[in-house]
């Protein structure tokens, strides 16, 4: 018998051709590269981990491939678009280490992007190992233009973007966002992180990137504990030739799991409003006393509030035992079940449902995990007993408690088994200084929206006085791709009046109609109006507009856009005919005329604009809102006329 001998190199182009993956098994190391035509996109790349006691990235034979196609369309229960499509072609390729250990690399391939992952089947001479390192290359062709967070510094993803050559990268975060010379816009992630460390991206010259894994703060220096079956997240890297290509590319959800709820009716998205800004503003406080927040007082004239403008939930913090005295230092002593006596959260929580609304809980641990873990089943439990649909939760901390990366396996499992036990009684999550989001909303359809950007929070106190107006068409193309984002838009009042006298500085840099935008640009199933209810009730128009606003999508497009300068976007409601459109800006004002061709072209609508009115700037009339109407069909245009720092939202309500 002739054996038939197994090509060290496999070609496979994507389903209509536009991208090519090319496998290579270069003396022993798997390697990888990417092209789009004649555009190399990522030239030889090796591939492998180092383990504890073996080098799987090197002395590699190659045993069997598989190739095979599919294409589906799936429905996401709520979302930013409603159908998503999943036409790829996969490339398995079966390894043999020299140990005789057995390593595969699935490739995905996608007409708009590459994922692929490390699988280490069941197998005799493996079954619990440690990967100490992640040796996966990205290697670019050229210097390209990068948006990107500094990884490895504390604080989360709590930081403003930088935007350099990709050269200047010392190690980023992901979504690391790139264009390169040719116009192509690069987006490197990972999806399904669900028990592993998370992937940063270290510039180690010359062009090349390798991952590199949050570490075990133990000693240990372990990056990964495993146990054979197991697979890697997928590495990805999305391609698109056009900025709206990359703000629809959903190859990040397509390579999570589908929905382990089966039925996800319970889920809904919805907006918010509640004891929360007060605090930011220090007006109120989370732990007791004389200025304390949470009463249950108080919390009903919010119920009252959001009942009467319709409001799914009324978020209430600082409720529980113990925020007094420094509950940074504290962590390890907050309790879940026990309010404090102002507060009868039995009684909010009735009184809420009677008007229809819910009481959002809040859980912030301040990174004490195990006095969380301890407590999770019964609070979870009597949450559930009481019908609460939603929990925020909050992980305040440079690091946890007990020293571990907010990014590491630690907490990736921490966060991960939150979900799930919500999932188990019901619950609705919110995770602020979350990890970050690698699509696992597709699996877990609970895991609605997280924070992991600098929010709204940082224009009450953040000592740079708050976010510049280039933060948001920043975010847009950078952490917004991973997924959806609490910033909690809506301040209404932007200069802050309320605030206290020490943080004169201290604003929302940007425009009344550029903070209406926000509930169009950014994507969250669940929205905040953040503001406190006089500045709603002084402010009505533009409180008009928040009310609305929907947060549950059937179609997204971004109709016009410069990473980091301005963004339009456009969205349909899933529940209506009606679009809706958010454009911001920079600290440059800009106007541009955009067709209405993604309306109906059977279908008259009302445009309600709501847009910096004549002489509008957002340093010095930031309040100057012009409201007015217009009737529009798909052949029409529309000037989008932005202020310095400003915005523009529209409401496209249908006539017939
Ligand atoms: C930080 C969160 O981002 C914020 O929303 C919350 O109010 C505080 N932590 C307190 O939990
Ligand atoms: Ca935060």
């Amino acid at each position: 018998m002739v054996q038939q001998a197994i090509l060290p190199i496999q070609l496979v182009n994507s389903p209509s051709g536009s991208l090519q993956l090319i496998f290579e098994l270069k003396e022993g190391i798997p390697t990888y590269r990417l092209n789009k035509g004649a555009d190399f996109v990522i030239l030889s790349s090796d591939l492998g981990v180092v383990l504890e006691n073996e080098d799987l990235s090197k002395d590699f034979e190659i045993i069997g491939y598989q190739k095979r196609d599919s294409s589906s369309v799936w429905t996401q229960p709520w979302g930013e678009v409603k159908e998503i499509e999943d036409t790829h072609t996969e490339l398995s390729v079966f390894l043999k280490h020299q140990s005789g250990k057995r390593m595969n690399v699935i490739f995905r391939l996608y007409d708009d992007g590459l994922g692929f992952r490390y699988q280490w089947p069941e197998q005799e001479l493996m079954s619990e190992f440690v990967i100490m390192e992640e040796k996966t290359q990205f290697v670019l062709p050229q210097d390209h233009d990068a948006w990107w967070l500094q990884a490895f510094i504390p604080n989360r993803y709590e930081h403003i973007n930088k935007a350099t050559k990709s050269s200047e990268i010392d190690t980023a975060a992901t979504p690391l966002t790139m264009r390169t010379s040719s116009g192509l816009y690069l987006s490197f992630h990972e999806a399904a992180l669900t028990d592993y460390s998370s992937m940063s991206l270290k510039n180690t010259g010359d062009n090349v990137f390798q991952a590199k894994l949050f570490p075990w703060m133990d000693g240990s220096n372990h990056k990964v504990r495993a146990n054979a079956p197991f697979v890697s997240p997928w590495r990805t890297i999305k391609v698109n030739e056009t900025l709206d290509g990359l703000v629809n590319n959903y190859i990040d959800l397509n390579l999570n799991e589908p929905s382990k709820i089966e039925d996800t009716s319970w889920i809904k998205p919805g907006k918010y409003v509640g004891i929360w800004w007060d605090m930011h503003l220090e007006r109120k406080s989370w732990y007791s006393g004389d200025r304390h927040g949470a009463t249950t007082e108080y919390t009903k004239e919010w119920i009252d509030f959001a009942a009467e403008h319709g409001f799914d939930g009324v978020l209430v913090e600082g409720w529980n035992l113990t925020w007094d005295g420094n509950w940074i230092e504290n962590s390890n002593q907050f309790k879940f079940m026990e309010s404090y006596p102002d507060y009868d959260l039995e009684e909010v929580v009735n009184y809420a449902q009677s008007k229809g609304t819910n009481i959002i809980m809040h859980n912030e641990t301040s990174t004490g995990i195990e006095n969380y873990e301890n407590q999770l089943d019964e609070a979870f439990a009597y949450y559930e007993k009481l019908g609460i649909n939603t929990i925020k939760s909050g992980y305040v901390g440079d690091m946890i408690a007990n020293g571990q990366w907010h990014h590491g396996q630690y907490m990736v499992r921490h966060y991960r088994k939150v979900v799930e036990k919500a999932a188990e009684h019901g619950i609705m999550m919110d995770v602020h200084e979350p990890v970050k989001d690698t699509g696992i909303r597709r699996t877990w359809p609970n895991m609605m929206t997280r924070e992991g950007a600098r929010g709204q929070e940082y224009n009450a106190w953040s000592g740079d006085g708050g976010n510049p107006p280039n933060h948001i068409p920043t975010i847009l193309f950078t952490r917004m791709l991973s997924g959806p984002f609490d910033y909690t838009p809506g301040v209404v009042d932007v200069l802050l009046k309320d605030n206290d006298e020490g943080r004169p500085n201290n604003r929302v840099h940007s425009t009344l109609a550029g903070e209406l935008a926000l509930y169009v640009v950014i994507y969250s199933p669940l929205h905040m109006a953040a503001d406190l209810m006089h500045n709603y009730k002084q402010y009505p128009i533009p409180f008009q507009f928040i009310k609305d606003v929907p947060v549950d999508w059937e179609y997204t497009k971004l109709l016009a856009g410069e990473i980091g300068k301005h963004a339009t976007i456009v969205r349909k409601d899933r529940n209506s005919e009606d679009w809706y459109l958010g454009a911001v800006t920079d600290e440059n004002a800009r106007e541009y005329v955009i067709n209405l061709d993604f309306l109906d072209p059977n279908k008259e609508y009302e445009a309600i604009i709501y847009s910096d009115g004549p002489g509008a700037d957002y340093e010095t009339k930031p309040y100057l809102l012009l409201k007015y109407g217009q009737i529009v069909n798909s052949n029409a245009t529309l000037k989008v006329s932005m202020a310095r720092g400003g915005g523009m939202a529209v409401r496209f309500k249908a006539r017939n």
